[in-house]
């Protein structure tokens, strides 16, 4: 699967990620204004650049940690099954968390880790996902902020991988496989 040939075609530029984490940025700053320490939890890996850049807008004292979770094996199906293959260094309990993440796609993953942290009792936990694919949803979540709602496609760059590959692209693109018709 991961061998069949495909072009990625842009769908959100460099430019507009970096104008929307702006505005992402000045919201979350006035939900956490006061903060004593904010904890920006990013999930990895997907959320790696999303979580670099957005941190670097952000205006207020904040510490970095990550949690893996795990739903995806090597390809394009959910697995719905969440396991934690990396917990948090820190404890959050009484502290301000903002949970980070790449895409809510079925939204089992992003589900099943705010209940794990909000079961740690932190005095606010908020989640922010660059992209949304609110389309695919099978479970009752939505994110507090969402940075692109996005269609059903397959998309990569940015941090957000296609078996490991195209992490490393500045933008937003769509797989398009080229071994079939497709509209
Ligand atoms: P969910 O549990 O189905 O909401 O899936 C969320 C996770 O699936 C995200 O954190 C991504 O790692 C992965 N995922 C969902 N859609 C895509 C995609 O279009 N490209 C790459 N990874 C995706
Ligand atoms: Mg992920």
């Amino acid at each position: 699967m991961g061998q069949r040939p495909y072009v990625i075609d842009q769908m959100i530029s460099a430019k507009a990620i970096a104008a929307r984490i702006e505005g992402l940025a000045r919201e979350i700053e006035a939900e956490f204004a006061g903060t004593d320490k904010l904890v920006v939890v990013g999930l990895l890996r997907g959320s790696f650049v999303f979580i670099a850049d957005l941190v670097r807008e952000l205006d207020l004292p904040v510490e970095v940690d990550f949690l893996e979770a795990s739903s995806y094996g090597d390809g394009m199906e959910s697995s719905r099954e969440v396991r934690i293959l990396k917990d948090l260094r820190g404890k959050i309990g009484g502290r301000d968390v903002l949970v980070v993440e790449d895409i809510v796609d079925t939204g089992h993953t992003l589900n099943h880790v705010v209940q794990l942290l909000r079961a740690r009792e932190p005095r606010q936990l908020e989640t922010v996902a660059l992209l949304d694919k609110p389309i695919r949803r099978e479970v009752d979540f939505k994110a507090d902020w969402t940075g692109f709602e996005i269609p059903d496609e397959f998309v990569v760059g940015y941090g957000i991988d296609y078996a490991q590959r195209n992490r490393n692209l500045p933008f937003i693109g769509k797989v398009r496989f080229t071994d079939e018709n497709q509209g």
